[in-house]
Formats: C-alpha cells, sequence, structure tokens
C-alpha cells in the first residue's frame, strides 16, 4: 500500500480540505504504518505558482501548512512529509509524462476550464500543465491509494491515463513501469460546499471568510459562522431524500455527519423535524470540539520555524530516495542516455 497525496499552501487550510482530504491522510498513514506500507504526503508548492502568487506569502503559508498537518495528526514520524521543491524529481519527472500527455486530455479538464475562464491565452503555461505535474506526483511514488476531495477525481483519472498510455507506449506488456493510482474519496464529506452559497465548494480562495471555516478558527468564530451560515426556513427532513432541492441543509448535515461518522440518515433520524436555530448550535459545538486540539496544536508548532523546517528537510531526503527507482526507470524506458 502507497499512500501518495499533496495540498497547496496558499491560504488557510479550511474544513473542506479537512473532512475531504486531511483526516484521510491520517487515517490512511495509521494503515499504511500497520501493514508495512508507506505514506507520502506533500506540500504541493510547485503547484501554488501556477497561479499569481505573493512570494513571502507563499513561504509564509508553506511553514503554516506543515503546522497544521502535523496539528491534524499527520505524523512525520510515520509519513514523508516534505514540500515539492525540495524534490526536483517531481518536476523531472512532469518533463519526461509531458512527451505522453495529450493537449486535448489537459483542455477537458473542468478545473482548467473554471480557472482559465474565457481568458485562456492570458494564463500561465504551468495553470495548463498542472495536471501533468499532479500526475508525476503519485506516479513518482507507485501511489496505490490517493486520498482527495470530489474535485480532484478528474486528475487522477488523468493520472492513470498518462500512466497507461507510458506502460503501453514504452514498457514490455508482463512489466509496466507505472502503477494505477486510485482516487480514495469520503463518502459524505467529498464535497464540503460555501457556508454562503450551497452550489459552490468551500474554497481557500473565497473573498468571503464567512463562507469556510478555517482549522485555526477559535470556538466564537465557528459558532458565529455557522449561526450565520445561508439556510432556508423548513425544520430538517427525517428522510435523506428530502434533502434532494435544498443544498445548504444537505451540506450542513454532511458536515455534522462526516464530523461524527455518521451517516447523513442516521443525523436526520437524530435531528429530523429540528429547525435549523436548535440544529445549528448543535453543529457549531460538535466542530468546535473537534477543532479545538487542533487549534492548541497548531498554536504550539507555527512559530518554532527551525522544526517544520527541519520535518520539510527531513521528509525530502526520503521522498529524493524513495522517487529514485521510478524516475531512473522512466529515463530508461524513454531511451535517454545518463552516463
Ligand atoms: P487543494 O490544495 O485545493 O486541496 C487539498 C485537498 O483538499 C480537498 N478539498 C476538498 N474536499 C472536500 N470539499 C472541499 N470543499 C474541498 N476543497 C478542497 C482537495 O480535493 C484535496 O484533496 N491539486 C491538488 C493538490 C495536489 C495533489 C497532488 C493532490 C497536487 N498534487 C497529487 C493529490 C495527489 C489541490 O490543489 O488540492
Amino acid at each position: 500500500m502507497r499512500v501518495v497525496s499533496g495540498i497547496q499552501p496558499t491560504g488557510k487550510p479550511h474544513l473542506g480540505n479537512y473532512l475531504g482530504a486531511i483526516v484521510n491522510y491520517v487515517k490512511l498513514q495509521e494503515e499504511a504504518h500497520a501493514n508495512g506500507g508507506q505514506c507520502f504526503i506533500f506540500l504541493a508548492d510547485l503547484h501554488a505558482i501556477s497561479m499569481p502568487h505573493d512570494p513571502a506569502e507563499l513561504t509564509r503559508n508553506t511553514r503554516e501548512m506543515v503546522a497544521t498537518l502535523v496539528a491534524c495528526g499527520v505524523d512525520p514520524a510515520k509519513t514523508v512529509l516534505f514540500n515539492q521543491a525540495q524534490v526536483p524529481a517531481h518536476a523531472e519527472l512532469q518533463w519526461l509524462l509531458s512527451g505522453t500527455a495529450r493537449m486535448g486530455w489537459l483542455n477537458r479538464m473542468t478545473q482548467w476550464k473554471d480557472k482559465a475562464g474565457k481568458n485562456r491565452e492570458g494564463q500561465s503555461i504551468a495553470l495548463f500543465t498542472y495536471p501533468v505535474l499532479q500526475a508525476a506526483d503519485v506516479l513518482l511514488y507507485q501511489a496505490t491509494h490517493v486520498p482527495v476531495g470530489e474535485d480532484q477525481k478528474q486528475h487522477l483519472e488523468l493520472a492513470r491515463d498518462i500512466a497507461q498510455k507510458f506502460n503501453t507506449d514504452f514498457c514490455p506488456e508482463d512489466a509496466p513501469l507505472f502503477t494505477l493510482p486510485e482516487p480514495y474519496i469520503p463518502p459524505a464529506a467529498a464535497r464540503i460546499m460555501s457556508l454562503r452559497d450551497g452550489t459552490s465548494k468551500m474554497s481557500k480562495s473565497d473573498p468571503s471568510e464567512m463562507s469556510r471555516i478555517s482549522l485555526t478558527d477559535d470556538a466564537d468564530t465557528i459558532m458565529k459562522k455557522v449561526k450565520k451560515a445561508k439556510t432556508d426556513a423548513e425544520p430538517l427532513p427525517s428522510e435523506e431524500k428530502g434533502l434532494e432541492d435544498r443544498a445548504e441543509a444537505r451540506n450542513l448535515v454532511g458536515i455534522y455527519a462526516a464530523l461524527t461518522g455518521k451517516t447523513p440518515q442516521e443525523v436526520l433520524s437524530d435531528h429530523g423535524g429540528q429547525g435549523f436555530g436548535a440544529f445549528k448550535p448543535a453543529l457549531g459545538e460538535v466542530l468546535a470540539e473537534t477543532l479545538a486540539p487542533i487549534n492548541a496544536r497548531f498554536l504550539e508548532l507555527k512559530d518554532d520555524q527551525e522544526a517544520l523546517d527541519a520535518i520539510l528537510a527531513r521528509g525530502a531526503a526520503r521522498a529524493r530516495e524513495n522517487g529514485l527507482p521510478t524516475l531512473d526507470a522512466t529515463y530508461k524506458a524513454l531511451g535517454l542516455v545518463r552516463g
């Protein structure tokens, strides 16, 4: 079992990152550790330069993201925790795979279409080739499990397509080079939505702080944001199908379910018939309880720059070593001479 996943150090990580991905980094870290596998979690800092950014902010966010991940339970003793910028093999493998990835595949990526909008000509090349770097990230370590939220599913399908085409074009049939990675997506929290609009996903780039719960919000802020979350005026239904046309209600029930390990139907069996005046404080409490220890640990870690940099340096050394055999084999399969 090889677990690999990444998170961009852009802005503060939020509840969507936590429930959609980070919770499963920790779950799969424990599984991999128990069964002799390996877990690799990295900060996708090379991806972060595909959009306009402030260099000083990227540096600060990178360290804060390490502190957040550790505070959430990613354990550098069990997981190889690092940033892409210290492992050149990611960028190298991206170039090697660029000969295999097709323009048409990248043109179909919904994230590219959404982010570029009508101004494709004005976008960085990095934003367009972003998914090839993401494919390199996982293929470099022969990932089997990739814990992500729903929004990354298409990028992982592309990684599989690239792997498959490379294997077919350059490897003997009985000795494929790349393992096809499987996305690992949580059932209730695959797509946590904005608290202000149940039709758009919770995101670091939303200008409104009220649209998301940051993992470092304190209990008062959490309660305030939950109480102000957009909802309709109806009480909660007692059956899940009653949520079908109620995006905001469905989102809050989904968050409650993910936090308590229940299914949305179980949450409705307990809270069906309740108005939001009662449900929101219950949700705010569960949220504050879950995030309080993360917040406390984050505050302890965040200013120890030396310790955070040491975690990344150690992780990067292990990542370089682990990625080397696949990188070498890729050069070789392509017929490139390297002395
Ligand atoms: P990023 O930094 O946008 O998000 C990190 C992780 O959080 C998940 N996520 C969500 N899940 C549920 N609901 C939401 N509202 C929500 N918002 C974000 C994302 O699905 C992701 O798992 N391209 C990636 C980073 C990356 C990567 C990789 C991931 C680079 N290389 C290789 C996996 C494997 C990204 O920008 O994630």
